[in-house]
């Protein structure tokens, strides 16, 4: 990926990070919508080694950590890492990675489930990131992906070539100050293949409706999820023979 729009997703982010600590226990797209969906696609937790890639502030492993799991979080964003660290007060292991080099400092076969919520669409090439996963994964473990949903992206980000993995920007605004936000938009064909060419099969794939929690803080995006989606989350699991 061109480094200066890797540069800009991470300022974004150092940016987002305080605020986005302090708003994601009840943020309705990930309090209601993201994380209770992205979650029922993990068996049972306790005891498991989770690897949570792109963690953020920690939100997700202080769930799975409260439910007995012992879990390893990496995100490219330093403070993000501080607060992921902050929030779950010495339990769990939390370090600065970028989801597009390899992950050297882990072993291979030696997490049950891999976890990346809302943060593959930062990257131009899955292919690198989905064999990492696949290494690092027990030959019985799962991972477990949520994204955007690749048709609500082409949708809102009035995309002309539908075919493509095209760089996108757009302004949060529900974080405090306006952010522009880069990513990268890109055909559902082009989400499962880097799956399946890169060692998974599909075990489940999600399009998830919001929580009724989500009505009260929200009532227009409830309605709109309850018409259309803007996540999707997936369940792959390892296929037998090992990647060469
Ligand atoms: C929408 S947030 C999701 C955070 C967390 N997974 C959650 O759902 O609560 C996206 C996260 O991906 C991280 N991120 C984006 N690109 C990354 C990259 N190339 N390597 C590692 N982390 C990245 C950001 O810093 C941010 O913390």
């Amino acid at each position: 990926m061109d480094e200066n729009r890797r540069d800009k997703i991470l300022s974004a982010y150092e940016e987002l990070a305080e605020s986005y600590n302090r708003l994601i226990d009840h943020k309705p797209h990930n309090a209601y919508y993201d994380r209770p969906n992205t979650l029922s696609l993990m068996s049972e937790v306790e005891g498991k080694s989770i690897l949570d890639a792109a963690c953020g502030p920690g939100k997700y492993a202080e769930v799975l950590l409260a439910q007995g799991a012992q879990v390893t979080g990496f995100d490219f964003s330093p403070k993000m890492v501080e607060m992921a660290k902050e929030r779950n007060k010495g339990a769990g292991t939390f370090f600065v990675h970028d989801l597009a080099q390899p992950l050297e400092m882990l072993e291979d076969n030696c997490f049950d489930i891999v976890l990346c919520a809302l943060a593959l669409h930062y990257l131009e090439d899955w292919t690198l990131t989905i064999q990492e996963f696949h290494r690092v994964l027990k030959p019985d473990g799962h991972l477990v992906i949520s994204i955007e949903h690749p048709f609500f992206e082409f949708n809102f980000f009035q995309s002309t070539q539908y075919y493509e993995v095209e760089p996108v920007q757009c302004t949060w605004k529900g974080f405090g100050k306006p952010v522009e936000v880069n990513s990268f938009r890109r055909p559902l064909g082009s989400c499962i293949s880097s799956l399946t060419d890169n060692g998974f099969y599909i075990d489940t794939l999600l399009e998830p409706k919001p929580l009724a929690e989500f009505e009260k803080l929200d009532p227009r995006h409830f309605k709109e999820l309850n018409e259309f989606p803007s996540f999707m989350c997936l369940r792959a699991v390892p296929k037998k023979e090992k990647l060469s």
